[in-house]
Protein backbone atom coordinates (compact mmCIF):
# COMPACT_ATOMS: atom_id res chain seq x y z
CA UNK A 1 0.00 0.00 0.00
CA UNK A 2 1.74 3.44 -1.08
CA UNK A 3 2.53 5.87 2.34
CA UNK A 4 0.22 8.06 0.91
CA UNK A 5 -2.96 6.40 1.04
CA UNK A 6 -1.81 5.59 4.71
CA UNK A 7 -0.62 8.75 5.49
CA UNK A 8 -3.87 10.26 4.47
CA UNK A 9 -5.83 7.82 6.13
CA UNK A 10 -4.22 8.53 9.54
CA UNK A 11 -4.92 11.99 8.67
CA UNK A 12 -8.82 11.26 8.67
CA UNK A 13 -8.80 9.12 11.44
CA UNK A 14 -6.58 11.99 13.46
CA UNK A 15 -9.69 13.85 12.82
CA UNK A 16 -11.91 11.68 13.55
CA UNK A 17 -10.64 11.37 17.11
CA UNK A 18 -10.30 15.05 17.25
CA UNK A 19 -13.89 15.46 17.20
CA UNK A 20 -14.21 13.09 19.77
CA UNK A 21 -13.12 14.68 23.26
CA UNK A 22 -12.76 12.06 25.42
CA UNK A 23 -10.08 10.14 23.30
CA UNK A 24 -6.61 10.85 24.37
CA UNK A 25 -4.46 10.74 21.60
CA UNK A 26 -0.81 10.56 22.33
CA UNK A 27 0.45 7.57 20.68
CA UNK A 28 0.31 6.30 17.29
CA UNK A 29 -2.35 3.95 18.62
CA UNK A 30 -5.66 4.18 17.64
CA UNK A 31 -8.09 4.62 20.79
CA UNK A 32 -11.19 4.97 19.31
CA UNK A 33 -11.44 0.85 19.02
CA UNK A 34 -9.95 -0.57 22.47
CA UNK A 35 -12.28 -3.20 23.09
CA UNK A 36 -9.71 -5.19 25.08
CA UNK A 37 -8.86 -7.78 23.27
CA UNK A 38 -6.46 -8.59 26.11
CA UNK A 39 -5.51 -6.70 29.46
CA UNK A 40 -2.54 -4.90 27.32
CA UNK A 41 -4.57 -3.44 23.97
CA UNK A 42 -5.41 0.15 23.61
CA UNK A 43 -7.63 1.60 25.18
CA UNK A 44 -9.80 4.32 25.13
CA UNK A 45 -8.75 6.19 28.17
CA UNK A 46 -11.20 8.57 29.96
CA UNK A 47 -9.80 12.17 30.82
CA UNK A 48 -13.22 13.91 32.17
CA UNK A 49 -11.75 12.92 35.75
CA UNK A 50 -11.23 16.99 36.97
CA UNK A 51 -14.48 17.55 35.77
CA UNK A 52 -15.67 14.61 37.18
CA UNK A 53 -14.00 15.60 40.37
CA UNK A 54 -15.90 19.63 40.63
CA UNK A 55 -18.91 17.88 41.51
CA UNK A 56 -19.01 17.19 45.29
CA UNK A 57 -18.96 13.18 45.36
CA UNK A 58 -21.41 11.96 47.65
CA UNK A 59 -23.47 8.91 48.02
CA UNK A 60 -26.99 9.12 47.92
CA UNK A 61 -29.18 6.94 49.66
CA UNK A 62 -31.28 5.82 46.49
CA UNK A 63 -29.86 6.75 43.14
CA UNK A 64 -26.78 9.00 42.04
CA UNK A 65 -26.77 11.79 40.52
CA UNK A 66 -24.30 13.04 37.77
CA UNK A 67 -21.15 13.90 38.59
CA UNK A 68 -21.64 11.29 41.75
CA UNK A 69 -20.23 8.26 42.78
CA UNK A 70 -20.85 4.74 41.77
CA UNK A 71 -19.63 0.75 42.15
CA UNK A 72 -19.49 -1.24 44.71
CA UNK A 73 -18.89 0.62 48.16
CA UNK A 74 -21.12 3.82 46.27
CA UNK A 75 -24.42 2.68 45.04
CA UNK A 76 -26.26 2.93 41.69
CA UNK A 77 -26.89 5.80 39.08
CA UNK A 78 -30.11 7.30 38.39
CA UNK A 79 -32.11 6.52 35.59
CA UNK A 80 -30.30 6.69 32.38
CA UNK A 81 -26.89 7.06 33.76
CA UNK A 82 -24.22 5.39 33.45
CA UNK A 83 -21.87 4.28 35.93
CA UNK A 84 -18.01 5.30 34.64
CA UNK A 85 -15.16 2.45 34.95
CA UNK A 86 -13.69 4.94 37.64
CA UNK A 87 -17.14 4.89 39.54
CA UNK A 88 -18.89 8.27 38.31
CA UNK A 89 -22.10 8.91 37.06
CA UNK A 90 -22.99 10.09 33.65
CA UNK A 91 -23.63 9.61 30.47
CA UNK A 92 -20.96 10.49 28.10
CA UNK A 93 -20.09 8.13 26.19
CA UNK A 94 -16.60 7.92 28.15
CA UNK A 95 -18.85 6.99 31.10
CA UNK A 96 -21.08 4.29 28.88
CA UNK A 97 -18.60 2.55 26.88
CA UNK A 98 -18.18 -1.06 26.67
CA UNK A 99 -17.18 -3.29 28.39
CA UNK A 100 -15.61 -1.42 31.35
CA UNK A 101 -18.84 0.88 31.69
CA UNK A 102 -19.74 -0.64 35.22
CA UNK A 103 -22.60 -2.11 34.18
CA UNK A 104 -24.15 -3.49 37.68
CA UNK A 105 -24.34 0.18 39.03
CA UNK A 106 -25.95 2.26 35.67
CA UNK A 107 -27.36 2.21 31.99
CA UNK A 108 -24.45 1.10 30.48
CA UNK A 109 -24.05 0.37 26.58
CA UNK A 110 -24.03 -3.41 27.52
CA UNK A 111 -27.39 -2.96 29.39
CA UNK A 112 -29.14 -1.91 25.95
CA UNK A 113 -31.16 -4.47 23.87
CA UNK A 114 -31.54 -4.58 20.51
CA UNK A 115 -34.90 -3.87 18.34
CA UNK A 116 -37.38 -6.65 17.36
CA UNK A 117 -37.72 -10.25 18.73
CA UNK A 118 -36.19 -12.13 21.32
CA UNK A 119 -33.90 -14.54 19.87
CA UNK A 120 -34.17 -17.16 22.63
CA UNK A 121 -37.11 -19.14 21.32
CA UNK A 122 -35.21 -20.07 17.98
CA UNK A 123 -34.53 -24.02 18.14
CA UNK A 124 -31.20 -25.04 18.19
CA UNK A 125 -30.36 -28.42 17.52
CA UNK A 126 -26.61 -29.51 16.94
CA UNK A 127 -26.32 -29.63 13.33
CA UNK A 128 -23.43 -31.09 11.85
CA UNK A 129 -20.00 -32.74 12.74
CA UNK A 130 -17.85 -29.95 14.62
CA UNK A 131 -18.60 -30.06 18.29
CA UNK A 132 -20.72 -28.08 20.30
CA UNK A 133 -20.31 -26.76 23.59
CA UNK A 134 -16.46 -27.21 23.53
CA UNK A 135 -13.39 -25.24 23.07
CA UNK A 136 -12.20 -26.00 18.92
CA UNK A 137 -8.75 -25.13 18.45
CA UNK A 138 -7.79 -26.71 14.89
CA UNK A 139 -8.93 -27.03 11.48
CA UNK A 140 -9.72 -30.45 10.11
CA UNK A 141 -9.23 -29.44 6.24
CA UNK A 142 -5.87 -29.99 5.25
CA UNK A 143 -4.13 -26.67 3.48
CA UNK A 144 -6.36 -24.67 4.99
CA UNK A 145 -5.79 -21.63 6.56
CA UNK A 146 -8.55 -20.33 8.93
CA UNK A 147 -7.80 -16.21 9.68
CA UNK A 148 -10.25 -14.41 12.17
CA UNK A 149 -10.68 -11.29 13.45
CA UNK A 150 -12.33 -10.08 16.42
CA UNK A 151 -13.26 -7.23 18.13
CA UNK A 152 -15.16 -5.52 14.84
CA UNK A 153 -16.65 -4.11 12.92
CA UNK A 154 -15.02 -0.86 13.52
CA UNK A 155 -13.43 1.75 11.69
CA UNK A 156 -10.59 -0.25 9.53
CA UNK A 157 -13.07 -3.35 8.73
CA UNK A 158 -13.87 -1.97 5.16
CA UNK A 159 -10.76 -1.09 4.47
CA UNK A 160 -10.06 -4.76 5.38
CA UNK A 161 -13.04 -6.00 2.88
CA UNK A 162 -11.09 -4.13 0.29
CA UNK A 163 -7.94 -6.13 1.05
CA UNK A 164 -9.36 -9.45 1.41
CA UNK A 165 -11.38 -8.73 -2.16
CA UNK A 166 -8.05 -8.55 -3.34
CA UNK A 167 -6.44 -11.85 -2.50
CA UNK A 168 -10.02 -13.37 -2.75
CA UNK A 169 -9.70 -14.32 0.44
CA UNK A 170 -12.21 -15.46 3.09
CA UNK A 171 -12.21 -15.04 6.90
CA UNK A 172 -13.86 -15.22 9.82
CA UNK A 173 -15.06 -11.93 11.74
CA UNK A 174 -15.95 -12.74 15.57
CA UNK A 175 -18.33 -9.66 15.60
CA UNK A 176 -18.87 -7.58 19.19
CA UNK A 177 -22.50 -5.83 19.23
CA UNK A 178 -21.55 -2.46 21.19
CA UNK A 179 -17.87 -2.01 22.14
CA UNK A 180 -15.75 0.58 22.31
CA UNK A 181 -18.75 3.21 22.59
CA UNK A 182 -19.28 2.32 18.67
CA UNK A 183 -22.94 2.05 19.17
CA UNK A 184 -25.60 -0.54 18.46
CA UNK A 185 -24.23 -2.60 15.11
CA UNK A 186 -28.06 -3.18 13.80
CA UNK A 187 -28.26 0.61 14.48
CA UNK A 188 -28.46 1.55 10.64
CA UNK A 189 -27.71 5.32 11.92
CA UNK A 190 -24.34 3.88 11.97
CA UNK A 191 -22.08 2.43 9.36
CA UNK A 192 -22.08 -1.17 10.88
CA UNK A 193 -24.81 -2.58 9.54
CA UNK A 194 -24.07 -2.04 5.89
CA UNK A 195 -20.33 -3.06 6.54
CA UNK A 196 -22.01 -6.63 8.27
CA UNK A 197 -24.22 -6.74 5.09
CA UNK A 198 -21.30 -6.24 2.85
CA UNK A 199 -19.84 -8.75 5.00
CA UNK A 200 -21.86 -11.59 4.53
CA UNK A 201 -22.57 -11.05 0.71
CA UNK A 202 -18.76 -11.42 0.28
CA UNK A 203 -18.57 -15.04 1.65
CA UNK A 204 -16.90 -14.20 5.00
CA UNK A 205 -18.31 -15.88 7.83
CA UNK A 206 -19.93 -14.21 10.51
CA UNK A 207 -19.62 -14.88 14.14
CA UNK A 208 -20.20 -13.65 17.72
CA UNK A 209 -17.68 -12.60 20.07
CA UNK A 210 -21.02 -11.42 21.98
CA UNK A 211 -23.01 -8.41 23.04
CA UNK A 212 -20.26 -5.93 24.78
CA UNK A 213 -17.10 -7.91 25.77
CA UNK A 214 -17.63 -8.60 28.95
CA UNK A 215 -15.83 -11.53 30.24
CA UNK A 216 -18.05 -14.70 30.29
CA UNK A 217 -16.58 -16.32 33.12
CA UNK A 218 -17.12 -13.03 35.29
CA UNK A 219 -20.51 -12.04 35.34
CA UNK A 220 -23.89 -13.74 36.34
CA UNK A 221 -25.21 -16.55 34.22
CA UNK A 222 -28.50 -14.73 32.89
CA UNK A 223 -25.90 -11.68 31.83
CA UNK A 224 -24.10 -14.50 30.32
CA UNK A 225 -26.99 -15.68 28.54
CA UNK A 226 -27.69 -12.02 27.34
CA UNK A 227 -24.41 -11.57 25.81
CA UNK A 228 -25.01 -14.13 23.81
CA UNK A 229 -28.87 -13.42 22.61
CA UNK A 230 -28.39 -9.95 22.76
CA UNK A 231 -25.63 -9.97 19.88
CA UNK A 232 -27.68 -12.49 18.12
CA UNK A 233 -30.74 -10.39 17.79
CA UNK A 234 -28.65 -7.67 16.73
CA UNK A 235 -26.95 -10.23 13.73
CA UNK A 236 -30.68 -11.14 13.50
CA UNK A 237 -31.50 -7.68 12.60
CA UNK A 238 -29.02 -7.10 9.96
CA UNK A 239 -28.73 -10.33 7.98
CA UNK A 240 -31.66 -12.35 9.46
CA UNK A 241 -29.94 -14.90 11.25
CA UNK A 242 -28.14 -16.14 14.06
CA UNK A 243 -24.34 -17.48 13.88
CA UNK A 244 -23.57 -20.99 15.60
CA UNK A 245 -20.14 -20.24 15.79
CA UNK A 246 -18.67 -17.88 18.44
CA UNK A 247 -15.27 -16.98 20.51
CA UNK A 248 -16.00 -15.67 24.35
CA UNK A 249 -13.67 -12.60 24.94
CA UNK A 250 -10.52 -12.74 26.69
CA UNK A 251 -10.59 -16.17 25.36
CA UNK A 252 -12.12 -17.15 28.81
CA UNK A 253 -15.07 -19.57 29.05
CA UNK A 254 -15.14 -21.46 32.17
CA UNK A 255 -17.27 -24.94 33.19
CA UNK A 256 -20.49 -23.47 33.64
CA UNK A 257 -19.75 -20.76 30.18
CA UNK A 258 -19.70 -23.77 28.19
CA UNK A 259 -22.57 -25.34 29.63
CA UNK A 260 -24.08 -22.20 28.73
CA UNK A 261 -22.30 -22.46 24.94
CA UNK A 262 -23.78 -26.05 25.02
CA UNK A 263 -27.29 -24.88 25.86
CA UNK A 264 -27.22 -21.96 23.06
CA UNK A 265 -26.16 -23.90 20.32
CA UNK A 266 -22.57 -22.58 19.97
CA UNK A 267 -19.14 -24.06 17.98
CA UNK A 268 -16.44 -22.33 21.02
CA UNK A 269 -13.64 -21.29 18.50
CA UNK A 270 -10.18 -20.58 19.69
CA UNK A 271 -6.90 -20.33 17.45
CA UNK A 272 -3.56 -22.27 17.36
CA UNK A 273 -1.88 -19.18 15.95
CA UNK A 274 -2.53 -16.13 18.00
CA UNK A 275 -0.52 -12.95 15.86
CA UNK A 276 -0.53 -11.41 18.96
CA UNK A 277 -1.56 -8.16 17.09
CA UNK A 278 -2.47 -5.82 19.56
CA UNK A 279 0.24 -5.64 21.05
CA UNK A 280 2.40 -5.00 18.04
CA UNK A 281 0.15 -1.97 16.24
CA UNK A 282 2.95 0.14 15.08
CA UNK A 283 5.10 -0.29 12.12
CA UNK A 284 8.38 -0.59 14.18
CA UNK A 285 6.75 -3.91 15.87
CA UNK A 286 4.58 -5.47 13.79
CA UNK A 287 7.23 -7.46 11.85
CA UNK A 288 6.94 -9.61 15.18
CA UNK A 289 3.53 -10.59 14.07
CA UNK A 290 4.75 -11.54 10.94
CA UNK A 291 7.39 -13.56 12.24
CA UNK A 292 5.18 -15.61 14.56
CA UNK A 293 2.90 -16.46 11.57
CA UNK A 294 6.01 -17.64 9.39
CA UNK A 295 7.27 -19.81 12.44
CA UNK A 296 4.12 -21.72 12.37
CA UNK A 297 3.72 -22.22 8.77
CA UNK A 298 7.06 -23.23 8.79
CA UNK A 299 6.26 -25.57 11.42
CA UNK A 300 3.35 -27.05 9.46
CA UNK A 301 5.75 -27.56 6.50
CA UNK A 302 6.74 -30.92 8.50
CA UNK A 303 3.34 -32.41 8.64
CA UNK A 304 2.48 -30.90 4.74
CA UNK A 305 -1.14 -28.99 5.09
CA UNK A 306 -1.31 -28.65 8.52
CA UNK A 307 -4.03 -26.43 8.59
CA UNK A 308 -4.40 -23.66 11.15
CA UNK A 309 -6.91 -21.40 12.89
CA UNK A 310 -5.19 -17.62 13.49
CA UNK A 311 -6.57 -14.93 15.86
CA UNK A 312 -6.00 -10.92 14.99
CA UNK A 313 -7.94 -8.24 15.33
CA UNK A 314 -9.64 -5.83 12.53
CA UNK A 315 -9.64 -2.48 15.07
CA UNK A 316 -5.73 -2.22 14.47
CA UNK A 317 -4.08 0.13 11.98
CA UNK A 318 -1.14 -2.33 11.47
CA UNK A 319 -3.44 -5.51 11.27
CA UNK A 320 -5.53 -3.81 8.29
CA UNK A 321 -3.01 -2.16 6.89
CA UNK A 322 0.32 -3.88 7.07
CA UNK A 323 0.17 -7.64 8.32
CA UNK A 324 -2.96 -9.36 6.76
CA UNK A 325 -1.73 -8.71 3.03
CA UNK A 326 1.53 -10.10 4.51
CA UNK A 327 0.07 -13.25 6.16
CA UNK A 328 -2.32 -13.62 3.01
CA UNK A 329 0.62 -13.60 0.60
CA UNK A 330 2.58 -16.03 2.94
CA UNK A 331 -0.29 -18.70 3.03
CA UNK A 332 -0.58 -18.57 -1.12
CA UNK A 333 3.23 -19.21 -1.13
CA UNK A 334 2.68 -22.05 1.01
CA UNK A 335 0.40 -23.59 -1.17
CA UNK A 336 -2.72 -22.62 1.14
CA UNK A 337 -6.29 -21.59 1.20
CA UNK A 338 -7.56 -18.85 3.11
CA UNK A 339 -10.41 -19.57 4.33
CA UNK A 340 -13.46 -19.19 6.68
CA UNK A 341 -13.29 -21.04 10.26
CA UNK A 342 -16.46 -23.04 9.22
CA UNK A 343 -14.58 -24.46 5.81
CA UNK A 344 -11.52 -24.80 7.44
CA UNK A 345 -13.87 -27.44 9.13
CA UNK A 346 -15.60 -29.41 6.66
CA UNK A 347 -18.71 -27.70 7.95
CA UNK A 348 -21.47 -26.57 5.10
CA UNK A 349 -22.17 -22.94 5.17
CA UNK A 350 -26.09 -24.36 5.68
CA UNK A 351 -24.40 -25.19 9.73
CA UNK A 352 -22.70 -21.71 10.48
CA UNK A 353 -26.30 -19.85 10.79
CA UNK A 354 -29.98 -20.82 12.09
CA UNK A 355 -32.02 -18.73 10.49
CA UNK A 356 -35.38 -16.84 11.93
CA UNK A 357 -38.04 -18.06 10.01
CA UNK A 358 -40.60 -17.48 13.19
CA UNK A 359 -43.55 -14.50 12.13
CA UNK A 360 -43.78 -11.64 14.04
C1 LIG B 1 -10.34 12.74 40.91
O1 LIG B 1 -10.57 11.89 42.01
C2 LIG B 1 -9.84 10.70 41.97
C3 LIG B 1 -10.31 9.79 43.09
O2 LIG B 1 -10.89 10.53 44.12
C4 LIG B 1 -8.36 11.02 42.04
O3 LIG B 1 -7.59 9.83 42.00
C5 LIG B 1 -8.00 11.88 40.88
O4 LIG B 1 -6.64 12.26 40.95
C6 LIG B 1 -8.88 13.11 40.85
N1 LIG B 1 -8.63 13.85 39.62
C7 LIG B 1 -8.49 15.16 39.58
C8 LIG B 1 -8.22 15.75 38.27
O5 LIG B 1 -8.61 15.87 40.58
C1 LIG C 1 -5.03 -4.39 -4.47
O1 LIG C 1 -4.01 -4.82 -5.34
C2 LIG C 1 -3.54 -3.81 -6.21
C3 LIG C 1 -2.57 -4.45 -7.20
O2 LIG C 1 -1.58 -5.18 -6.49
C4 LIG C 1 -2.90 -2.69 -5.39
O3 LIG C 1 -2.47 -1.67 -6.23
C5 LIG C 1 -3.95 -2.15 -4.41
O4 LIG C 1 -3.35 -1.19 -3.58
C6 LIG C 1 -4.51 -3.27 -3.59
N1 LIG C 1 -5.58 -2.76 -2.75
C7 LIG C 1 -5.69 -3.09 -1.49
C8 LIG C 1 -6.83 -2.49 -0.76
O5 LIG C 1 -4.94 -3.86 -0.93
C1 LIG D 1 4.80 -2.64 7.66
O1 LIG D 1 5.61 -3.46 8.49
C2 LIG D 1 7.00 -3.32 8.30
C3 LIG D 1 7.68 -4.31 9.23
O2 LIG D 1 7.30 -5.60 8.92
C4 LIG D 1 7.43 -1.91 8.56
O3 LIG D 1 8.81 -1.77 8.32
C5 LIG D 1 6.64 -0.97 7.67
O4 LIG D 1 6.96 0.35 7.99
C6 LIG D 1 5.16 -1.18 7.87
N1 LIG D 1 4.42 -0.37 6.89
C7 LIG D 1 3.52 0.55 7.25
C8 LIG D 1 2.84 1.25 6.12
O5 LIG D 1 3.23 0.79 8.40
ZN1 LIG E 1 -12.10 -9.56 21.88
Amino acid sequence: MPALRVLSLFTVLLTTAVSVPYLSYHTSRIPVVGSKPEPSSNRISTDGSAAENSTASHTVTHRVSVGGRCGPDAGHCGEGLCCSPAGYCGSTTAHCYAPDCQLDYGSCDANKTPEGRPTDDIPRPWIGSVPYGQGIYSCRAPYTFAMTFDDGPNIYTSDLLDVLDNFTAKVTFFMTGINSGKGEIDDFTTPWGALIQRIHKSGHQIASHTWSHQDLSKISPSQRRDQLLKNEAAIRNIIGGIPTYMRPPYSNCNVECMADMADLGYHVTYFNIDTNDYNNDDPETIQKSKDIVDKALARGQETPGHPFLAIGHDIHAQTVYNLTAYILRRVNDAGYRAVTVGECLNDPRDNWYRWDYRSN
